[in-house]
């Protein structure tokens, strides 16, 4: 059984999605822990599944790689075999990346690598852009650099908000997020030889 560690900044409607998938004996991993940079509302998802939580915020801390240590303790504290950025907020840290990656995998609201940062959805609609998406990736030390792991097309709608594309994308990005867990689990996916 593949143990993960979920870390989220928002709602957490991917986290839930995944709480879902994996209450399934079958699917092939276990979220052990959730964690968060704040007192997120999706940490109530966790709890509603009886899975610990747990909050490191940045600002208790003189330096990211001060605030990543602490992170990482709560982390490994739970013996994950990997780590999922489900909307964590965050740039990680080398310390932090060094020591999970590839092992870290991040889910980004766009064709990466069109429309990387906090953004996406916004920068794809200004743009222009007729198509966006999802892409699952392995986290290295840019920002939503690393190799890509899975994307999925989301068309942009003509009269589009930023709403409501997002939303759309978030269905898609739930079942891709479920499906590249399950196939790291099941060994379809080998995170080490896509990060070579
Ligand atoms: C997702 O679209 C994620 O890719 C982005 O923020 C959103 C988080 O949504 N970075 P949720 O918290 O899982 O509902």
């Amino acid at each position: 059984m593949l143990s993960v560690v979920v870390l989220i900044s928002g709602s957490g409607s991917n986290l839930n999605a995944l709480l879902e998938a994996t209450e399934n004996p079958l699917f092939g991993a276990k979220i052990v822990a959730v964690g968060s940079d704040n007192p997120a509302d999706g940490l109530a998802h966790a709890e509603r599944f009886g899975v610990p939580t747990f909050v490191v915020s940045p600002g208790s801390f003189d330096t990211r790689e001060n605030w990543a240590t602490v992170l990482m303790a709560n982390i490994n504290h739970f013996k994950p075999d990997l780590i999922v950025l489900a909307g964590f907020m965050r740039i990680l840290p080398s310390n932090f990346v060094g020591a999970y990656s590839p092992n870290l995998i991040n889910t980004h609201p766009s064709l990466l690598p069109q429309f990387p940062g906090g953004h996406a959805v916004r920068d794809a609609l200004y743009a222009g852009a007729k198509t966006t998406g999802v892409t699952i990736h392995i986290v290295d030390e840019g920002v939503d650099t690393g190799p890509h792991i899975a994307q999925r097309e989301v068309e942009v709608l003509p009269d589009d908000n930023e709403f409501e594309l997002h939303e759309r994308i978030k269905v898609q990005e739930r079942e891709l997020l479920i499906n590249t867990v399950r196939d790291i689990a099941q060994n379809k996916i080998n995170l080490a030889a896509i990060s070579k």
